[in-house]
């Protein structure tokens, strides 16, 4: 029995589809869908995809033919008929069958055949036009327009329309020039009222089955379900929703962020991702130019070129240009060249000295690429640090004209790309911004404006400026791109990278990326903290005590020292080692040393930083018990132990809870001799290590003394913690 009702359940599944599939095709049959498209354009690949999802079969007129309609910004498109009309000429006696003539690159599909049908049947009419606010391309026709109600769109428009065959044959019957105005022709018929009445035509005014997006920004709503990220567009003044989308006049942007939504391209996951991907194939990989552009000082140049460097992507098939007109920057870059060049299919850099501005450097860049053949070109600006050196690969996969990776800066909500735009052309905040930017939604986006980092593939090349706009040379870019219909694709399938912050960075300061601390903590980190510090933070590892309460932890870089030693050095204000100094609140110090204080060279605040962030959660770690957070220091500052200056220091108390003493260079290289005796124990500590700290309790058990310095420079970073 229940095997039985098994076989039935299968059979009615079975069955089901059949019955589905049947009438897929059967709609294919009665309802036929056509377009006009000279160019396989993003907006046509958009369209069409719509096309797919919902099982529509249509056909293209004109594709791969030039355009005769005239300039598409200004009035034209009689081609667009007199193509159509050739096209429909074996269907027009055949009143079954209803023929859909929509734009594509403008334009896209949310429903299926059916409920188009059902849509247009419910409108009564014989041919139903979409219908708009604006009365285009001749006004003084308005009052002629039948009035409508409340919010209801009142005027024709001919980017799209359906109706029975002999209907839409007839309306294209009388003759039309190639370069006159497609939407005029129609409008003079609708407002004939014997033809319009005759025709039985109709206008969609309360957008059931067409939605014109211009001037209607207040008209609808995106609904989104949560779970899926699938959406429905809404006209909210009709409670309908239609189902063809049409950003008409200039709503093509608003087309286009609803389009990241529309149509089946989230399904829980988003599945426009995985739609149309590039095989590379590592025989025959594109050659792609890779174009550096540094326009400001930006601290972390060094790991910006690391990034680089570590593409995973053959450097024969990469052309490397850096542009930088930044004296700060020139000598890295020009280093940089002559260092890896060799390994790259060429290799270029332009200096600040060739004053090329940034227009100039980022066109240069775009025309070498053309000079190369490159199949691609990929920006990328100094700010913009890739972590993920699968990146190229990653965004070459896509397979898109215009593909950026998500950069932004950390915790910060300013990111690479901006979601809408203001009427100006400038920033405005979109629906989904923080989510794409906090990750909260997966996937790729069709945005109006991009920056930082991006790859476009030579198809595009021609559609690129840099030049001719009132606009900042990245706006003037996104502005040609938008205005040649090129798709700005972002994505967030991975984190690829990150921006770093270059506000309040002051390259004439001496070792600039030391100070950044507060501005780029991350990057602050990678660069000056022990790639092991966190190892140490488990509890199962070994802290090593080299003499009794006396820990040793690796926590800085050779970076972090070699700047500070620098830093120190460049300001030269070392104190004289007497028992006199006007620093400290007596001045009088009992146990001198030659040193400079973090307060003289502006880092006071940046070291207690990095006491609270580096040096407590190591203290916890051996002194338990102890919280003191933020740690307080009064004293910090680098002692410099050398014969012929001061060479050692007697034994002594530190007015500290505990004292954090940090080697700055290397025992037995870079001086002879040194170290640190505890007097209780007799213990000495003598092979210290650059960066690696020593921490002890500063009073009674921890009587200590600095031992003497035989020849060359010690550095030692000395802090009295909690005194
Ligand atoms: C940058 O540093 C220099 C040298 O210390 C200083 O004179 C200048 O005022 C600083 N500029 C800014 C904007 O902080
Ligand atoms: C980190 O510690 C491991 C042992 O725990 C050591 O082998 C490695 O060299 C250390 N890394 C650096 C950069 O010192
Ligand atoms: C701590 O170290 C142990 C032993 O090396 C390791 O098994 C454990 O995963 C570490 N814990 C953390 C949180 O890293
Ligand atoms: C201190 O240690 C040194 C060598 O480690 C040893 O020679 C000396 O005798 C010790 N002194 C005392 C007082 O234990
Ligand atoms: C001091 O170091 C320098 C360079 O490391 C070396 O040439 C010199 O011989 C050393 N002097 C002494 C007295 O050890």
């Amino acid at each position: 029995m229940q095997q039985q009702s098994a076989l039935f359940l299968l059979l009615l599944a079975v069955t089901s589809q059949g019955v589905s599939a049947d009438a897929e095709s059967n709609w294919n049959d009665r309802v036929k869908v056509f377009t006009v498209a000279t160019e396989p354009t993003d907006g046509y690949a958009r369209y069409y995809r719509s096309l797919n999802v919902y099982d529509i079969k249509g056909t293209t007129l004109g594709l791969g033919e030039e355009w005769k309609g005239g300039d598409m910004q200004k009035p034209g498109g009689g081609f667009k008929l007199n193509l159509l009309r050739e096209a429909i000429e074996p269907y027009k006696n055949d009143p079954e069958i209803i023929i859909l003539f929509t734009d594509s690159y403008d334009v896209i599909i949310t429903a299926s055949l059916e409920e188009i049908a059902e849509k247009f049947k419910e409108s009564g009419a014989k041919l139903l036009f979409s219908a708009e606010k604006f009365c285009w391309p001749d006004k003084s026709l308005a009052d002629d327009y039948p009035e409508v109600e409340g919010k209801a769109s009142r005027f024709l428009n001919s980017g799209a329309f359906i109706g029975f065959a002999p209907q839409v044959y007839e309306v294209l019957e009388d003759p039309i020039e190639d370069t006159a105005d497609d939407q005029l022709y129609f409008t003079k018929i609708f407002l004939d009222e014997a033809k319009r009445t005759k025709l039985d035509m109709k206008l969609d005014t309360q957008s059931r089955l067409f939605q014109n997006l211009h001037g209607a920004k207040n008209d609808v709503e995106l609904k989104v379900d949560l779970e899926s990220n699938q959406a429905v567009l809404q006209n909210v003044d009709f409670m309908t929703t239609p189902a063809i989308i049409h950003g008409n006049g200039l709503s093509k942007v608003d087309l286009n962020a609803y389009s990241n939504y529309l149509a089946k391209t989230f399904n829980g996951v988003c599945l426009f991702c995985k739609e149309n991907l590039l095989d590379l194939n590592e025989q025959d990989l594109p050659v792609i130019s890779l174009a550096l552009i540094v326009t400001q000082p930006v601290p972390f140049f060094d790991q910006f070129l690391e990034g680089i460097e570590k593409l995973n992507y053959p450097k024969e098939n990469l052309h490397l240009l850096i542009y930088s007109n930044v004296p700060f920057h020139d000598d890295d870059s020009r280093a940089f060249v002559n260092k890896y060049g060799e390994k790259y299919a060429s290799a270029k850099y332009t200096l600040s000295t060739d004053e090329l501005d940034e227009r100039q450097g980022r066109q240069l860049a775009l025309d070498k690429a053309r000079t190369h053949n490159s199949d691609y070109i990929f920006y990328v600006d100094a700010d913009a640090h890739i972590d993920d050196s699968e990146v190229l690969r990653e965004l070459l996969k896509l397979n898109k004209q215009f593909v950026a990776p998500l950069f932004t800066k950390h915790e910060e909500l300013w990111s690479n790309f901006w979601g809408a735009l203001s009427e100006g052309g400038y920033y405005a905040r979109s629906h989904d911004y923080v989510d794409i930017v906090k990750s909260q939604i997966i996937g790729i986006f069709n945005v109006p404006h991009i920056t930082s980092i991006y790859l476009v593939k030579k198809t595009a090349f021609d559609a690129i400026t840099f030049k001719d706009s009132e606009f900042d040379p990245d706006m003037a870019l996104c502005q040609s791109l938008r205005n040649a219909g090129v798709f700005m694709y972002i994505s967030n399938l991975r984190s690829f990278g990150h921006l770093v912050n270059a506000d309040y960075f002051n390259s004439t300061v001496t070792r600039p990326d030391f100070h950044t601390l507060f501005t780029n903590r991350n990057d602050w980190a990678e660069k000056y903290i022990h790639p092991n510090f966190s190892l140490q933070l488990n509890a199962s590892y070994q802290i090593p005590q080299p003499c009794p309460d006396v820990f040793w932890f690796q926590i800085v870089t050779d970076a972090f020292c070699d700047d500070l030693v620098a830093i120190m050095e460049a300001h030269n204000s070392w104190s004289d080692g007497s028992n006199s100094d006007s620093r400290l609140e007596g001045g009088y110090e009992a146990v001198p040393t030659r040193d400079i204080h973090m307060k003289q060279v502006g880092l006071e605040q940046l070291y207690l930083k990095f006491l609270q962030l580096y040096v407590r959660p190591l203290q916890e770690r051996v002194f338990t018990g102890y919280y003191h957070n933020p740690p307080r220091s009064l004293m910090n500052f680098m002692v410099r132990y050398r014969p012929d200056e001061q060479p050692s220091l007697r034994p002594h108390h530190d007015a500290s809870t505990y004292t954090i003493n940090i080697a700055m260079n290397r025992a037995g290289i870079d001086y002879e001799g040194g170290g640190c005796r505890f007097i209780r124990y007799n213990c000495s500590v003598t092979d210290t290590k650059k960066g690696w700290m020593l921490m002890h309790p500063g009073r009674l058990t921890h009587f200590h003394e600095g031992l003497l310095v035989t020849n060359g420079t010690r550095y030692i970073m000395i802090s009295f913690i909690d005194p």
